[in-house]
């Protein structure tokens, strides 16, 4: 009988895409996916470092795998991702865990599980500067078969002061090109509508063909888009400091590339942009927001916002809402700061704000971004969007789900269309989180 793995994936797409290749290099041990821990023979963690709390939750998950083990001895439980990567030996020496990989050592997964023993478990967390996984085609393990994410490079060159990936996923590096549009092409030859190109920071995207020629980021968007004009394309996650003009018109010239730019700010305060070495100011980040909108009317623009970085004053508060009033914002990802060990940070800063002041600022950007919302979407009422259908909705059958290009989720009656077809919605109603319409004629 076949060997049976399964995989739980936390953390960012990189995460998922990540799973998906891991998959493909079990697979060809014999390997089959399988969607319940109790049915396997390996069970794994896919695993993120970037907020505590994230790694906390991991721990509960570690118990409930070890559960399938006391039932089956020879069940391997494992820790893979950017936990594996920070915590390295750590792990095993809690005695929990069989097997730890980080995130550039999966080709190496088949001969660790070979070699592991009751008594001898297996640890590889070297990092890579050249690995891609360019040449492994990932199982997709999306449930629609209508988007599938593309990883175009790995690693991070940036050294933001509060962040772990760094750390944990190695130095930047991109993939290759040809490698990448020959994924797409597939993805699309198999039925796939949109792709979503992955990276930390897919500004800094390049590839030197060897013979003078480079590929930049704006050049290998405007090669995906050229697949198929039914093909949409998305990518994050840019960096204000590198977001391109270039980029900007790439956009603009091509209907398929969806317009929506995921653009974090972290802050709206100077100091302490500075502090967590962004690399630009607040002036430069609404630089480029307006420029944004002035070339891609309609954009969507969404951001992530740590609040209570060390050393937050009231002032820098008031700034970080300032800011998020006068971008706008479609949409944010809004965290407490979480001190990461290693992280230069950790390392200068006191982790000074008290948990009580974090909570209070974080909650009060939370209902101005989601004022901030409930206005976007007003806006769109009367508009209609081409949308991507995904399925049926969450919470009525009935009713069909997708995304307009801005990203934003319509729900509408679906008169009989389906997953990976574009309608024309017209939207009619919204709630803070989801526009409401129906077919346009
Ligand atoms: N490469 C992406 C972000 C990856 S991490 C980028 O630079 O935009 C995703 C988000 O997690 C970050 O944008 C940041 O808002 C948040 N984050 C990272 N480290 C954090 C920390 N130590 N505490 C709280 N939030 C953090
Ligand atoms: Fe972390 Fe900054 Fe790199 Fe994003 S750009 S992954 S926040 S170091
Ligand atoms: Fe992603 Fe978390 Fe690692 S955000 S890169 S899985 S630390």
């Amino acid at each position: 009988m076949n060997k049976r793995i399964y995989i739980e994936t936390y953390g960012c797409q990189m995460n998922v895409v990540d799973s998906e290749i891991i998959f493909s290099i079990m697979a060809k041990e014999g390997y089959e996916r399988v969607g319940a821990m109790d049915e396997a023979d390996i069970i794994l963690a896919n695993t993120c470092s970037v907020r505590d709390n994230a790694e906390q939750r991991i721990w509960g998950r570690v118990e409930e795998f070890r559960k399938c083990k006391e039932r089956n001895p020879e069940v391997i439980v494992g820790i893979v991702g950017c936990m594996a990567e920070r915590l390295k030996d750590k792990l095993i020496l809690t005695g929990k865990v069989d097997l730890v990989a980080g995130p550039d050592t999966y080709r190496t997964l088949p001969e660790m599980v070979k070699e592991i023993t009751p008594d001898k478990p297996g640890i590889n967390v070297l990092l890579s500067r050249e690995e891609t996984y360019a040449d492994i085609i990932p199982v997709r393990t999306d449930k629609n078969g209508v988007s599938a994410f593309i990883s175009i490079m790995r690693g991070c060159n940036n050294v933001c002061s509060y962040c772990v990936v760094p750390y944990t996923r190695g130095a930047e590096r991109s993939r290759d090109p040809h490698s990448i549009l020959a994924e797409a092409r597939d993805v699309f030859s198999k039925g796939y509508k949109e792709v979503t190109l992955l990276g930390q920071n897919v500004d800094s995207y390049l590839w030197d063909e060897g013979d003078g020629e480079k590929m930049d980021f704006p050049g290998l968007l405007a090669a995906v888009a050229g697949i198929d004009p039914s093909l949409r394309v998305r990518f994050a996650t840019n960096h204000p400091k590198d977001i391109s003009d270039s980029l900007l018109e790439t956009m603009a010239a091509h209907d398929n590339i969806c317009k929506h730019i995921h653009l974090p700010v972290q802050s709206g305060s100077d100091r302490l942009l500075e502090k967590m070495r962004r690399r630009y100011s607040r002036e430069w980040y609404m630089e480029r927001v307006r420029k944004i909108r002035e070339i891609l009317p309609g954009c969507g623009i969404t951001t992530d916002v740590i609040a209570g970085f060390c050393s937050e004053t009231e002032e820098d508060h008031q700034a970080t809402l300032s800011l998020f009033r006068e971008a706008a914002f479609d949409y944010a990802y809004m965290f407490c700061y979480s001190e990461r060990p290693g992280t230069l940070a950790s390392r200068k800063y006191p982790d000074d704000v008290p948990p009580e002041v974090k909570t209070r600022r974080l909650n009060e950007i939370i209902d101005l971004q989601n004022q901030l919302s409930l206005e976007s979407n007003r806006r769109d009422i009367g508009k209609v969007f081409e949308v991507l259908v995904e399925g049926p909705s969450r919470k009525n059958p009935e009713e069909l789900r997708g995304r307009a290009g801005s990203d934003k989720m319509c729900v509408f009656p679906g008169e009989g269309h389906k997953a990976g077809e574009y309608v024309n919605v017209e939207i009619t109603s919204c709630t803070s989180a989801t526009l409401l319409g129906r077919i346009a004629e």
